[in-house]
Order: C-alpha cells, then sequence, then structure tokens
C-alpha cells in the first residue's frame, strides 16, 4: 500500500451537509463506475451488490441496466450517505446502512455481481471483506474493484499532497 493509501478513514466525521455535497461533486466517481460497470458486463435481470454505495448514483445507473427483472442493492456504513441514496429507491434498487465486512444479512450466493467503486483502498481488512464477496456471489459470479493508481493519481489526492507539503502545514 503506498502513501496515498494510508490515510485512516474516519466515518464518524460524515455530516448530512458533506453527503449531499458529495453527490453534487462526485462526478469522478461515477465515471470511473460507469467504466467499472461495463467492464463487468452487467446485463438485464442480474443481481448486483454495491459495497459502498455512498449516495446511490452509480447504484441507480446500475438498477437501469439490469431492469425489472433484475435487483440492485447498495450498502454503505454511513447513514446520512444512505439517507441520501434512498430518494433514488425504485422496486428493483434499495439501500441499507452495512459493512464490506459483514454481509450476513445476503445469502450465499446471492449475486451475480458484487463491486466496489472508489471504496476497496479504505478498507483495512481487505482479505476479509473478499471472502464475504466470494460467500454472497454464485459460483461464476464477478467482483469489480476500482481503485485510484500510482499511473493515474487521483486529482483531490494530488492537490491534498501539494497543500500539505507547504511550510505552512
Ligand atoms: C469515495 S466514496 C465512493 C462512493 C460510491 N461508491 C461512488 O462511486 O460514488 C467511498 C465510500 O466507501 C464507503 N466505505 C468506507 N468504509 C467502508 C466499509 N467498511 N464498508 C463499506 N463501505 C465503506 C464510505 O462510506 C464512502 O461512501
Amino acid at each position: 500500500m503506498d502513501k496515498q493509501t494510508e490515510t485512516t478513514i474516519r466515518l464518524d466525521l460524515d455530516t448530512q451537509q458533506l453527503a449531499s455535497h458529495y453527490d453534487i461533486m462526485s462526478d469522478y466517481q461515477f465515471g470511473v463506475g460507469v467504466i467499472l460497470a461495463n467492464m463487468l458486463n452487467i446485463s438485464p435481470s442480474e443481481r448486483v451488490l454495491d459495497i459502498g454505495a455512498g449516495t446511490g448514483r452509480l447504484t441507480c445507473y446500475i438498477a437501469n441496466i439490469v431492469g425489472h427483472e433484475g435487483r440492485v442493492i447498495g450498502i454503505d456504513p454511513l447513514k446520512d450517505r444512505i439517507d441520501v441514496a434512498c430518494k433514488r429507491a425504485q422496486p428493483n434498487l434499495s439501500f441499507y446502512v452495512g459493512d464490506a465486512y459483514d454481509l450476513s444479512s445476503f445469502d450465499s450466493g446471492a449475486f451475480d455481481v458484487v463491486f466496489f467503486n472508489c471504496v476497496f483502498h479504505w478498507l483495512h481488512d481487505q482479505d476479509r471483506a473478499l471472502r464475504e464477496c466470494v460467500r454472497v456471489l454464485k459460483p461464476g459470479g464477478r467482483i469489480g474493484i476500482s481503485t485510484p493508481s500510482r499511473d493515474h493519481p487521483f486529482y483531490p489526492f494530488e492537490v491534498k499532497k501539494s497543500v500539505l507539503s507547504t511550510e505552512r502545514y
């Protein structure tokens, strides 16, 4: 893990205001997620779990791909983000407060696709999260993960690095 991903995540610092700002300012994450969804070849009638769904923009996009015979569930530990996401709920799309480390509310083999969009690098126990994914995936199911990379650093991290490297900080 490089310096960029060593930051400790503080879930207790989220607020309603941050959640609604994230919803407006997450075009980058949404764009990455659309690429990930294409790579996963998500198709009509599939069952999909979005782990760390945030405010649910991408989850909603995927619900439109799987259509009314499919089903998409988004989970996130941040209640304020799930509250925003729930405004996007529709018959084939629902959201719950939940954590990557505990998918016990889902049956084994429940999903065709499980994915983490811009989430996996925040997880301190990635093996545990992956074991949970494997359990809830049906045989032959697909896992998708998008994270920042050294070759294509995430712009806000670059800004943070340059600010924190100034003498004042
Ligand atoms: C950068 S946001 C990405 C949100 C969404 N996937 C998107 O594409 O817009 C990272 C998300 O990871 C979530 N997260 C952090 N730790 C998590 C965990 N242990 N399990 C599930 N999600 C987690 C955060 O609450 C946050 O909503």
